[in-house]
């Protein structure tokens, strides 16, 4: 076993509330000593036990990696031109997922494989250490179970997504795409996913559609997460709590019984600022989620369409200044927040045994992620205990 210690941290977040101050458990002037891929100990520098090697983070600030816990990441081409065109006034709307699922059926394995690893690898430079990614842009069992199969190559939570929307060859026959969802389909991706997720939206499927499709999921041993109240009041987060998703994200048109219903449940809230900022949308509103004692993820929902971003940096930024959160809770949101999005307790916190995954910001506290918007702060990443180049 080999041992390193980090010293000289200027301000280290634990999210463990036991070893320093608040809900990050901010620990000044630390250290943190790690064994192979785990983390030993974290706490003040001159308490640290010796380690077998030494690296100086010279006043830096360290935080554990993101956890984006939900990207989709599995597509060929891009959406310039739709982008371009909301920019100059068009709506967005679920229909340009269909541009996406022409140009990924039409995508080599090499080039779907070479595509995620591109993207995980920007993310990884940004920080994060732990990405979710979804199928969702094949809509056949081919097609679904292929991405699948990729993505499990590559990232460790993937996500089962035949309802994203009913691909044009099922227009006149949706219950028939439900039913090869729920069936042939999910037959040949459950192997691939631990998680199953339905699009729940007007122009995509309706409450009874996407109950119809989590719970089959679940029967198959997925667990769900949901897609919910992107673009409309609906049924969707309440759907969740009911069906114990582990999130409902977007939940962006929110009534005080959808909000009731995610204190109530312990169905966590992801928000995805980079979709309301790629949309010019209305953001989620974070700070009444908050109040009301909902856990709260932020995520990038990285695709070619909402969101092309991978940065949650530029996120947690998004949703200081315009959604309510504070620099701490926005960063506990990206980074606890996404790992209990995930039902992960071995990622998010830097603590004894958590995975020595780490990002360490040219700045001196965490704060700076949001107080310096746009500046490229992440200046190391070690994810389970190794310095990614
Ligand atoms: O999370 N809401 C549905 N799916 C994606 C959008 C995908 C796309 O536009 O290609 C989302 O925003
Ligand atoms: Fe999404």
């Amino acid at each position: 076993m080999s041992s390193t210690v980090i010293h000289g941290i200027g301000s280290l977040v634990t999210n463990d509330p036991t070893l320093g101050e608040g809900p990050l458990g901010l620990v000044p002037d630390a250290a943190l000593v790690f064994e192979d891929e785990r983390v030993a100990w974290a706490g003040p520098a001159g308490a640290a036990p010796p380690a077998d090697t030494a690296w100086d983070a010279g006043g830096r600030a360290v935080l554990p990696g993101f956890v984006d816990s939900h990207s989709h990441l599995l597509f060929a081409g891009d959406r310039t031109e739709e982008f371009n065109a909301r920019m100059s006034g068009r709506p967005y709307s679920a229909g340009g997922i269909r541009t996406t699922v022409a140009a990924t059926r039409a995508a080599s394995d090499v080039e779907l494989r070479e595509n995620l690893r591109r993207h995980l690898r920007e993310a990884l430079r940004q920080g994060s250490t732990t990405m979710e990614t979804k199928s969702g842009y094949g809509l056949t069992t081919e097609q679904e179970s292929r991405a699948l199969r990729v993505a499990a190559e590559l990232t460790e939570e993937v996500t089962y997504l035949g309802a994203h929307v009913v691909p044009a060859e099922y227009a006149e026959d949706p219950a028939g795409y439900v039913a090869l969802v729920t069936g042939p389909m999910l037959d040949a991706c459950a192997p691939y996913a631990r998680w199953v997720d339905a699009f729940c939206e007007r122009g995509a499927f309706d409450e009874d559609q996407a109950r119809a499709i989590l719970r089959a999921g679940r029967e198959r041993g997925l667990t769900p997460r949901i897609h919910a109240n992107q673009l409309s009041y609906g049924p969707g987060v309440r759907l969740g709590v009911e069906l114990g998703a582990a999130s409902a994200d977007h939940c962006t048109h929110l009534t005080d019984a959808d909000v009731d219903a995610l204190a109530q449940g312990d169905t966590v809230a992801t928000l995805l600022p980079g979709c309301e900022f790629s949309t010019r949308a209305v953001y989620p509103d974070a700070r009444r989620l908050l109040d009301a004692g909902v856990t709260v993820a932020l995520s990038t929902d990285c695709n070619p369409g909402s969101s092309f971003t991978s940065s949650m940096p530029f996120c947690v930024a998004i949703a200081v200044r315009e959604m309510g959160m504070t620099p701490g809770e926005a960063v506990w949101s990206a980074t606890a927040g996404g790992a209990r999005a995930l039902r992960r307790a071995d990622v998010g916190r830097l603590s004894a045994g958590a995975y020595a995954d780490l990002a360490v910001l040219d700045a001196p506290s965490h704060v700076h992620l949001a107080y310096r918007p746009g500046v490229p702060l992440v200046r190391e990443v070690w994810r389970r205990g190794s310095r990614v180049d």
